[in-house]
């Protein structure tokens, strides 16, 4: 397929280009380049060409020609939308519903979402959320995706079949790396200073999916056929991988060897909620998660040690997002609406 893939100088999308390349598809790539700072590690060899482009100004003359849209270009974390939530609106609901109406506009059939679990806010403990559960939004950012899963889905018809893939907490390694995700910052920690020292007691529940599973989702949500993928919410993961949080520290703490972990009392964040993935692996032909938390946190001890990973480098703002963009922005490189200066 010819394919358009917004956010590919991202976590996810530094990977997902090189994934759908290597399944033969024609791929072309859309980012702004916030994180452009941060490259871990080489490894990747062949990435799609990519314009240069904030999504809020793309045209129906950039969308022609293509088949599919996949869409991950937005502020990407609850501290980024709570950063300026009027922003938030503008990038991740507005921005991404208009683009939206532009593929359609232009006879692109496929629209691929990246939402969150996230929607599901606080869960409690009874239960998994299936796709069928009421969201429970807590922050803009995903408040955001809700919207967004809303407005797409009222454009639905014969000719536009947009798939929402709301995606556990994602980890493992990535040139363009996050440690502002549990998973690699406490292996980030671990590594760098011996030691994970928990505040709060872990007790919120987390689903997690390995990054390299996120993209084989979206490249078989791409691939299926359009029957199973219309309009369809698909929560990504594996229902296996629901962790609490201080359970994500012990294989943290597990795989370093040598890490004390201490655990505290504190109630902190009230997020929890745990998953049901069963609709995916059931549904979308093609698609189960092949690695876990475990398998990631040895391949990011992996990577630490061959690139001699520093605290610098670890808490260097390139690695987390909204460092990065308040930095954008002190340094007036980047506007108050996010605009290039
Ligand atoms: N990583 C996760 O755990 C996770 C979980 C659930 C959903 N998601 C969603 O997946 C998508 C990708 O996540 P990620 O972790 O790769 O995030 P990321 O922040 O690493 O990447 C997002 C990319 O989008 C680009 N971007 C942001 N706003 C833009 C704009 N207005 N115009 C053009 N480009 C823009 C950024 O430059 C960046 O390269 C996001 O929509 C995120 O909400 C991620």
């Amino acid at each position: 397929m010819k394919l358009l893939v917004t956010g590919t100088d991202g976590y996810i999308g530094i990977l997902l280009g090189p994934t759908l390349l290597e399944r033969g598809h024609d791929v072309v790539g859309l980012d702004t380049g916030f994180y452009r700072n941060g490259w871990l590690y080489n490894g990747v060899v062949k990435f799609p060409a990519c314009i240069n482009k904030d999504i809020r100004h793309i045209t129906e003359e950039d969308l022609r020609g293509f088949e599919a849209v996949v869409h991950l270009a937005e502020l990407s974390n609850d501290p980024l939308g709570q950063l300026n939530p009027e922003i938030t609106y503008k990038i991740n609901h507005l921005g991404s519903v208009e683009l939206a109406k532009k593929c359609k506009k232009v006879g692109i059939t496929r629209f691929v979402y990246t939402s969150s679990c996230s929607v599901y806010g606080v869960g409690g403990s009874d239960g998994y959320k299936t796709e069928e559960s009421e969201t429970n939004p807590q922050t803009a950012y995903a408040e955001c995706k809700v919207l967004v899963e809303r407005d797409v889905s009222a454009l639905a018809d014969d000719d536009f079949s947009p798939t929402f893939l709301r995606n556990a907490t994602a980890y493992g390694p990535s040139p363009r790396m996050r440690f502002d995700l549990v998973l690699n910052n406490l292996a980030g920690l671990a590594w760098t200073t011996g030691e994970i020292k928990m505040i709060s007691d872990g007790t919120p529940w987390r689903p997690l999916v390995h990054v390299l599973d996120i993209c084989e989702a979206i490249a078989c949500a791409l691939e299926a056929p359009r029957e199973v993928i219309h309009n369809q919410i698909f929560n990504v993961g594996d229902t296996k991988e629901n962790y609490q949080v201080r359970e994500i520290a012990q294989i943290a703490s597990d795989t370093f060897p040598g890490c004390r972990l201490t655990v505290g009392t504190s109630g902190g964040d009230n997020r929890s909620y745990r998953v049901s993935f069963d609709k995916i692996k059931a549904q979308l032909p093609g698609f189960e998660c092949r690695r876990d938390a475990r398998m990631g946190a040895n391949q990011l001890c992996e990577l630490f040690e061959r690139i001699d990973l520093s605290p610098e480098i670890f808490e260097h703002r390139a690695y987390t997002r909204l460092k990065q963009l308040q930095h954008l922005i002190r340094t007036q490189q980047l506007d108050t609406n996010l605009f290039w200066r």
